[in-house]
């Protein structure tokens, strides 16, 4: 399904969904880690997953300015098109690599939304535009070992 991450109405929303999208990513990263055998691709998605590490912490920073508790686990349900649970019954690399572009489409997507969400301060959106920018990358590299 499409991600309405990122179109959240309060800031508060939009930086909790964006942890629990991240915290699912995440869990989708390291299966696929896991699974894929080429070693360069396998640490590819490593320094793709350590991103996503920077994301958690400056979303967990903002969390903490705003005075909400930060989610620490995603919760597997909606977030990503191919979700952890799903990845693990794949098999070869390029099958792998085109479920996880699946998911960069959704967090391209949340991030887009974000970057232009009003209720996210202006420093946030700043954020926002940076990790939209690492999603493409990411997306940019799993459409192409997809294909290659
Ligand atoms: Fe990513």
């Amino acid at each position: 399904m499409v991600t309405t991450v990122g179109t959240e109405t309060t800031f508060e929303k939009l930086v909790e969904n964006l942890l629990i999208l991240e915290h699912d990513a995440m869990a989708a990263y390291e299966s696929t880690i896991e699974r894929l055998d080429d070693p360069q691709a396998k640490a590819k998605i490593g320094e793709f997953l350590n991103d996503h590490r920077q994301h958690v912490a400056e979303l967990t920073r903002l969390a903490s300015t705003l005075g909400i508790d930060a989610p620490r686990e995603g919760d597997a349900k909606e977030w990503l098109t191919t979700g952890k649970v799903a990845l693990a019954s794949l098999v070869g690399d390029k099958t792998i690599l085109k479920a996880m572009s699946s998911n960069e489409t959704d967090t391209c997507t949340a991030y887009d939304e974000a970057s232009r969400n009003a209720a996210a301060s202006e420093e946030a959106r700043g954020f926002f535009r940076k990790a939209y920018a690492d999603e493409v990358r990411h997306k940019t590299y799993m459409d192409q070992a997809a294909t290659a």
